[in-house]
């Protein structure tokens, strides 16, 4: 049976205290001053290197500002990996502060994660994961390729290496029912299929296993000129997946999302269709994606609980909407 609902409590699970425990024992905080790094401050562990967005943040997780932060070479800095920023251990309870910005919401959401999971398509902006969770990544993209070709804003010093290459589409290389969550941020908007890409996920998590969704809101981005996409097209995709109808994605994309003047439009899209680039094939209001959640779960898999939440402050500070489903 599906719940949708605008509250958290069936997703949300909370305990704070194993979290504080983990970190006491198996956590360095790190700094390199004046480098690439600027005055960011890490909490190491596990070789990962996980940012800490303030010193009020290092003491909720039970560290002193300056007295424990280290500091380091950049070298030393630089051979941890790259991952999500640590959730404030009580920011799963949903509150009003949640609704302030983006950030907040990701981080009651990641309090929710437990095990063993997979983000695909972290890019440089993974997702904040209680340290306890053990967190695979994956993309379509080799690291080398991702470097080559970084999206706005994305520094190449925080961008994730893939430890595996996967397709959302298909989640290959992944074993089936092995994964406790699977994060895809901003990135379903990427799939050819996003109907079969959910249906992956639900094979791919062990049961009670966690989906977690974050998507861009059409009216809040680029795609706002975009007609949605109704729900017969994702229907479509899913039963008889067609290049045809992709091609018309991208000559949607071109022409209002981020359009290229007619003279020149035709040959764009045709080369950004060989290459493959991945366009944002659909797009969505909060209210269009429940509805093809609503008929994922009818017609395709039956998760036993879904959870949404349409983008919350202004447009400044979300440009989101977040879904858990659970398995
Ligand atoms: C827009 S970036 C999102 C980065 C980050 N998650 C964020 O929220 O800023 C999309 C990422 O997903 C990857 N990606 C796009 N389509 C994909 C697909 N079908 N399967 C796996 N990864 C994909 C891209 O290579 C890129 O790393």
């Amino acid at each position: 049976m599906i719940v949708i609902s605008s509250s958290p409590s069936a997703v949300m699970a909370l305990d704070p205290a194993p979290m504080l425990e983990w970190l006491r024992r198996e956590a360095v905080i790190l700094q390199a001053r004046g480098t690439a790094f600027g005055e960011q401050v890490y909490l190491c562990a596990r070789g990962r290197r996980h940012p800490i967005v303030s010193a009020a943040r290092l003491e909720e997780l039970g560290f002193r500002w300056p007295h424990d932060v280290q500091p380091v070479s950049e070298r030393l800095l630089a051979s941890y990996a790259p991952a999500g920023g640590i959730p404030a251990p009580r920011a799963g309870e949903f509150d009003a502060a949640c609704l302030g910005d983006a950030m907040r919401v990701r981080e009651a959401i990641a309090c929710s994660l437990d095990g063993f999971g997979l983000e695909i398509g972290a890019g440089a902006s993974p997702f904040p994961v209680p340290p306890r969770c053990r967190v695979v990544f994956g993309d379509r993209l080799t690291y080398e390729q991702l470097r080559a070709e970084p999206y706005p804003g994305q520094r190449l010093e925080d961008l994730v290496i893939p430890d595996i290459l996967t397709d959302f589409d298909t989640i290959g290389n992944v074993a089936e029912e092995s994964l406790d969550f699977l994060v895809a941020c901003h990135v379903i908007e990427h799939t050819r299929n996003p109907i079969g890409s959910i249906a992956a996920a639900w094979r791919k998590l062990k049961p009670g296993g966690r989906l977690v969704l974050v998507v861009p809101d059409k009216e809040r981005t680029f795609d706002r000129d975009r007609p949605v996409t109704p729900l017969e097209h994702l229907v479509e995709d899913h039963r008889a997946p067609d290049r045809a109808r992709d091609y018309a994605h991208y000559e949607e994309f071109y022409a209002l999302a981020q359009p290229v003047p007619e003279f020149a439009r035709a040959r764009a899209v045709e080369r950004k269709f060989a290459e493959s680039y991945a366009i944002h094939y659909h797009v969505w209001t909060h209210d269009s994606f429940r509805e093809m959640l609503d008929h994922v779960e009818r017609e395709v898999c039956p998760w036993s609980h879904v959870w949404t939440h349409p983008a919350v402050a202004d447009e400044s500070r979300c440009i989101e909407f977040y879904a858990v489903l659970v398995k």
